[in-house]
């Protein structure tokens, strides 16, 4: 993608999701404008296999912006980082199209995993102030994580997830109720076992994502070497 359509589409994003800019060379001001087109070089450089140059390059965008996004981390279309000052992306994650996120968001691993530690948003998920998502598990799409929440496990589609540690406080349209003040609301053993498959079916398929495409790299990387 050139630069100018990079720019343009930057705007249309910036515009959308964000009252307060007044005129499109705004966007240029935008640390989310700056970080994004340096992981977009960083992570070309990452591919490549040119780990030094490309953590330059990420480094030096958070001195400029105070947002780090490791060179690794594979991002889709329309992400918009608003403030941003304190966004930490971890080398894992993975990252869907539309993605919103708030200063001081993590998208960080326990410390506790190997392989895959970062969490996987998918398409259009919102990441509210201050919030933290630890861990490799899944938010689906369309999801929002309220500020200063800490999430540490699986997130359906659709749903609201505030507090320490997160729970699901909004499903769709409806409203959850809390668990501990509720006596009427009891919890329902089906609806948690279709969640659970849900969760299942998510975690093959990403699997087989991952499966196809080393499967994939192997058979450029064999095509090249013949
Ligand atoms: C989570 C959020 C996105 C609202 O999502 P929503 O689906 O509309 O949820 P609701 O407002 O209906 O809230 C659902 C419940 O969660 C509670 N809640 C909402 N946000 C919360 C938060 N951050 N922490 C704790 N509880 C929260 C609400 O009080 C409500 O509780 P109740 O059911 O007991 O009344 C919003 O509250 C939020 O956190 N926005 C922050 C956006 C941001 O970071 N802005 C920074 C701009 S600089």
């Amino acid at each position: 993608m050139g630069i100018i359509s990079y720019i343009r589409d930057e705007i249309a994003v910036v515009r959308d999701r964000d009252p307060a800019i007044k005129s499109g060379m705004e966007v240029l001001l935008y640390p989310s404008f700056k970080v994004i087109l340096h992981y977009r070089l960083a992570h070309k450089l990452f591919l490549k296999k040119h780990y030094f140059l490309a953590r330059w390059i990420s480094q030096r965008a958070v001195r400029k912006t105070g947002i780090e996004i490791h060179p690794g981390a594979q991002i889709g279309k329309g992400l918009f980082i608003d403030h941003g000052s304190g966004v930490i992306i971890g080398e894992t994650a993975i990252l869907g199209d539309n993605v919103t996120l708030y200063q001081g968001v993590t998208l960080g691993g326990t410390g506790k995993e190997q392989g895959k530690r970062h969490p996987t948003l998918e398409d259009n998920v919102m990441v509210s102030a201050g919030a933290k998502v630890l861990g490799s598990f899944t938010v689906g799409r369309n999801s929002k994580i309220g500020a200063g929440s800490v999430v540490i496990e699986e997130v359906p589609p659709n749903c609201t997830v505030v507090g320490v540690p997160g729970r699901v406080v909004r499903m769709g349209d409806q409203k959850l109720p809390r668990a501990e003040l509720d006596q009427i609301h009891l919890p329902d053993p089906v609806l948690n076992d279709i969640r659970e498959l849900q969760a299942d079916n998510r975690r093959l398929k990403r699997k087989l994502d991952e499966l196809e495409k080393k499967i994939n790299k192997e058979e450029v990387e064999t095509n090249e070497s013949i």
